[in-house]
């Protein structure tokens, strides 16, 4: 069935495995930490995908005295693993753009006796119109929900904008897959190569246009040895990791706590970067407590030189 097929959420390496493992554990410390405290939680998965993954295995070879072969496997995806967490959360929120994939996500609601909500379209838009409206619309003050939200999308599809808006609520912890490398490849390294396309994902990813000047600079005259600049031509002088120190400075321009990366390579190049945030200065104590954990446990993992 052609449907079925396209319905497969078939993404990722063993980086994958290590993302959403943390992520798990971050969940379970979390519901571990806040169950006498009278909190409804939720779980909000803005790029819930269908709560399988299916992963490329290779199997046989000398060891199991087989022939080498590419096979697959089913592995819980975020959404899976989340409603696995015990004791559950109270509300789980799923957004995902794909039809087919929210027709398998809804079937999760058979598997699972728990409150599960699915929005159909943009994590952008649906994360706008959930935090607008109530319960999250009555304030920090005023009511008792308490959330983990992931962000975790194939590219540079989060805007900051929607980080500004779990920011505001003042009561979410966040973890969000940073698109280094994507965000990096929008960054030629003639300045002049900067077209309307690249310049519109960054001033989104950013939430700003400071990157311009941060990054790119006029490289010195070719035999101008006055120290003179030929101002037409910038160059990109930035870095990787310097362009990576400008978006956790952004995110730390909104969120009291960020956390330090948990670097995801493939093929040995830092491709994501995973962070916690918050903006609930009351919560730091106990999220830098749930991290700290799940940095020491994943890192070395993360660092490790991975293939697809
Ligand atoms: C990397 S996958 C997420 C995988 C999921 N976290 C898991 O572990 O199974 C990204 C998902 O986001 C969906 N998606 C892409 N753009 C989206 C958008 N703007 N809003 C909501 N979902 C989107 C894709 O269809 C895909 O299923």
């Amino acid at each position: 069935m052609p449907g079925a097929k396209r319905a497969k959420n078939e993404f990722g390496g063993p980086w994958t495995e290590i993302k959403l493992d943390a992520v798990t554990d971050y969940l379970q410390f979390y519901q571990g930490a806040l169950k006498n405290m009278g909190f409804e939680t939720w779980y909000i998965d803005a790029f819930a995908g269908t709560g399988d993954r299916h992963a490329k295995v290779i199997k046989g070879g000398l060891l199991e005295a087989q022939p080498i072969e590419e096979g697959e496997e089913v592995l819980d995806g975020s959404a899976r693993k989340a409603l696995r967490i015990n004791p559950p959360f109270t509300h789980y929120w799923f957004a995902e753009a794909h039809k087919g994939r929210q027709a398998q996500l809804a079937k999760l609601r058979t598997e699972f006796d728990q409150n599960i909500t699915i929005y159909p379209g943009d994590a952008n838009t649906g994360l706008r119109d959930l935090f607008g409206s109530r319960p999250w619309s009555d304030g920090p003050t005023k009511s008792k929900q308490r959330a983990v939200v992931f962000l975790d999308p194939f590219g540079m599809s989060v805007s900051f904008e929607t980080l500004e808006v779990l920011a505001a609520t003042k009561r979410v912890d966040v973890w969000y897959l940073f698109p280094r490398a994507a965000t990096i490849q929008q960054l030629p390294h003639k300045h002049s190569a900067l077209d309307h396309t690249k310049r519109g994902s960054l001033e989104r990813i950013f939430g700003c246009a400071d990157w311009d000047e941060r990054f790119y600079a006029a490289q010195p005259a070719q035999g101008d040895f006055f120290g003179g600049t030929n101002s037409k031509d910038k160059i990109r002088l930035a870095k990787g990791d310097e362009i990576a120190a400008f978006a956790r400075e952004r995110f730390g321009s909104i969120f009291c706590y960020v956390s330090k990366p948990l670097p995801l390579l493939v093929n040995g190049n830092d491709f994501f970067e995973l962070y916690c945030m918050s903006n609930n200065p009351r919560a730091i104590h106990l999220i830098e407590k749930g991290v700290k954990h799940v940095l020491k446990n994943y890192t070395p993992a993360s660092r490790r030189t991975f293939g697809h």
